[in-house]
């Protein structure tokens, strides 16, 4: 059957969901090693926010296996008060480059300006080439920077 995207059901969803960090996480911080404290605190925030109605998810599902995800939340910043923040999104290497991410983004975007959002934000790693290419070819730009410097000798 051909993927579908539906809304994330904590019971059915969570252990994909929480498969998939290692690859999320490790990928966008280079260095960073996801651990079962990490997954707890995860499942955790996953919890609340599946409660609370500034926040929404949605998974990608073929034939009854989890493929892939969307997480947004309401958030204000100084300049806008209602933003959708993309938390994170991911499609399972095997059905990459088909437009799912594009699919998934389009969802959380959709729910962002149902809700009354003036537009869509989120952080990029600029060592995840597919994640960067996914956004700018969906029209976002870079509208900050955040800088570093080894200190190291
Ligand atoms: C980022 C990710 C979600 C993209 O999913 P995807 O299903 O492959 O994306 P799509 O097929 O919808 O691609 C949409 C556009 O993104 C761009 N893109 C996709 N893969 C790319 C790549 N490897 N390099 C550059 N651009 C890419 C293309 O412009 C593409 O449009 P096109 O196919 O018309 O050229 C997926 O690679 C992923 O899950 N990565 C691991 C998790 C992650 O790092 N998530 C982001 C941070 S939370």
């Amino acid at each position: 059957m051909a993927p579908m995207i539906r809304e994330f059901n904590w019971r059915q969803d969570r252990r994909a969901v929480l498969s998939f960090q290692r690859e999320v996480y490790e990928r966008n911080f280079p260095g960073f090693t996801v651990d079962k404290a990490f997954l707890r605190d995860y499942a955790s925030q996953l919890r609340r926010a599946i409660s609370s109605w500034s926040e929404q998810m949605w998974v990608l599902e073929a034939d009854g296996e989890l493929c892939g995800f969307v997480w947004v939340a309401l958030i204000s910043t100084l300049i806008d008060p209602c933003v959708g923040y993309i938390k994170n999104v991911y499609v399972v290497p095997h059905l990459r480059g088909q437009g799912w991410g594009k699919a998934l983004l389009s969802t959380a975007e959709q729910w962002s300006a149902d809700q009354g959002a003036a537009k869509v934000v989120l952080d990029a790693s600029a060592c995840n080439q597919e994640a960067v290419g996914l956004y700018s070819a969906q029209g976002y730009e870079i509208v900050r920077h955040r800088m570093e410097k080894g200190l190291e000798d």
